[in-house]
């Protein structure tokens, strides 16, 4: 495997991380995963135009300008001779004494690599179980932050139960789950947390958001309660890797008796028609 660090492609055994490496010490850096359909980084633009502002949100710089950086990805993609899968991306603040503070002066470190490519179509397909979880995370989730400890928390309890994703609850209402986006439909509109501080403003969310418009399906960005996704006709998951995932239990109550809704497999469907 090729992978790109700061700038340059090297094979992945020559690829080491600093003892005192910020984002190894600290969880201080951000992160992007990014699809590839056909040898192609979907919505590339978006995920970097959203590293740029998470890293902007914490106060540091990434070395490269957005313009090299797509470069170096694309070129990323022809060594690995990528067709399908994913591509993680992280920039941590850099190699420094341990501190709390920083030195504003430290340079970035940069590393992106390739995820294989997971077969996701007979979960999209079927659906999956959900759990509820209370979101006990900190006020600034609309920052892809390499901390993600509450969040692996809560996936490896759902994981142990035997469901999808744990969906997480704030003040009585549902933000989004532990990594992806959350949607319900109720009455033929669809409902999702509005992007806010309180999550992560995710890719396949504002794609989504693109096509409800085209197809004149009616979405609401507010905020539902945990009765109301109890109670929905419908409900779905979103997330780059998983795209448009049918939620068909939670906290072992069934949503739409147990199978995938007819609106979320006219959504997965529009959706994989905008990825091709
Ligand atoms: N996670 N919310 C959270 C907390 C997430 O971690 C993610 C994605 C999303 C969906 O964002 P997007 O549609 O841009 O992938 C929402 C990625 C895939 C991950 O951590 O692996």
């Amino acid at each position: 495997m090729k992978v790109l660090v700061d700038g340059e492609i090297v094979a992945r055994s020559v690829v080491k991380v600093d003892m005192e490496d910020r984002g190894y010490q600290f969880g201080d850096g951000v992160y992007e995963v990014i699809n590839i359909y056909d040898g192609v980084p979907f919505t590339l633009d978006e995920h970097i135009e959203r590293l740029y502002r998470s890293a902007k949100e914490i106060g540091m710089s990434i070395l490269f300008e957005s313009d090299h950086l797509k470069q170096d990805i694309r070129k990323l993609i022809k060594e690995n001779n990528m067709k399908k899968g994913g591509l993680y991306l992280q920039v941590t603040r850099g190699v420094a004494p341990r501190t709390h503070q920083y030195q504003k002066d430290i340079s970035s470190k940069l590393i992106a690599y390739p995820l294989p490519y997971k077969e996701m179509a007979e979960t999209r397909s079927s659906g999956v179980t959900a759990i509820t979880e209370q979101d006990l995370r900190w006020l600034r989730c609309d920052i892809k932050s390499l901390n993600l400890l509450y969040n692996i928390m809560i996936k490896q309890k759902s994981y142990e139960q035997g469901a999808f994703e744990a969906i997480l609850i704030r003040d009585g209402l549902v933000t989004e789950g532990t990594s992806s986006n959350v949607f319900i439909i109720k009455d033929g509109t669809i409902y999702t947390h509005p992007a806010t501080n309180l999550i992560l403003n995710g890719i396949t969310r504002q794609k989504l958001l693109e096509v409800f418009l085209e197809n004149g399906w009616t979405c609401k960005e507010q905020p539902f309660t945990t009765k109301e996704l109890m109670e929905a006709d419908e409900v779905f998951v979103t997330s780059t890797t998983s795209e448009v995932v049918p939620v068909i239990s939670i906290d072992g109550k069934s949503i739409n008796n147990g199978i995938p809704g007819s609106l979320t497999r006219k959504i997965q469907q529009a959706f994989s028609n905008t990825v091709k």
